[in-house]
């Protein structure tokens, strides 16, 4: 039986060969990374990056906005700490504040960030969970902010009924964390991604103007969603 791990040590016990893994095929590669720079809009000053992780959306990031002030959450300390290693220069200019700790417990304070972007780190999470952070995402932007999500979805270009594949990755977990009787308070890593129409409709449902799919490789997918 799969034995499913918490959320932080899974990362905390991949984080030295996370970015050789991440930057070549998972995913669509750093490309799909690299897309979330380019949507940025051109003022952006300031962002929340949620599960940051090593850092690996950031280079492009920097590249385009060498100015830019990055606000990073992760639970998982390794990555948090390979990134602060990778960014040495702009950690120490005080251009990156890293929090170790969940985005389901984040301040978010009204009105704060220019953009806020998440990048392969919500297809962890149910519908309800997701939408309650996709509310505090639209309160913590700026009038005319976005917020880009690189995620995880299931793509109906590749499969007949991407609902029932959706139902069924909830379903066992459901069944996984019963018979792992694991704490209904943690959260663990079992990936839930959601089918892209599900995904649109959250965002919409937790008040953003507009929401577009910008990207798409496999089932890598990138939406562009405006306060
Ligand atoms: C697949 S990695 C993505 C890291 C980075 N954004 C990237 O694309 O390379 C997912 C990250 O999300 C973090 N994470 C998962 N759930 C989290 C939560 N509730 N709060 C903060 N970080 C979380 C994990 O610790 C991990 O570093």
């Amino acid at each position: 039986m799969e034995r499913l791990e918490k959320m932080n040590d899974f990362f905390n016990a991949r984080s030295e060969i996370y970015d050789e893994v991440h930057t070549s095929d998972v995913g669509g590669g750093i490309v799909g990374k690299n897309v979330v720079a380019s949507l940025l809009p051109l003022s952006t000053k300031n962002l929340l990056d949620l599960g940051i992780g090593t850092g690996l959306e950031l280079q492009a990031i920097f590249n385009r906005f060498p100015q830019i002030q990055v606000t990073g959450l992760d639970i998982a300390e390794n990555m948090l700490n390979n990134l602060k290693y990778k960014y040495k220069e702009e950690y120490e200019k005080g251009q990156i504040n890293l929090l170790n700790m969940s985005y389901l417990d984040y301040d978010y304070e009204e009105e704060t960030f220019d953009a806020v972007i998440s990048v392969m780190t919500l297809h962890h999470y149910t519908h309800e969970v997701k939408t309650d952070i996709y509310r505090n995402i639209r309160k913590a932007l700026n009038d005319g902010g976005v917020y880009i999500e690189n995620d995880y979805m299931i793509s109906e270009l590749e499969n007949e009924d991407p609902q029932s594949i959706e139902d069924e990755f909830f379903k066992n977990l459901e069944i996984l964390r019963k018979e792992q009787a694991l704490d209904e308070k943690s959260e663990y890593h079992y990936d839930t991604p959601c089918t892209v129409p599900n995904q649109i409709k959250m965002l919409y449902d937790a008040g953003f103007s507009n929401v577009e799919v910008m990207y798409r490789f496999g089932n890598t997918t990138v939406l562009k969603c405006i306060k």
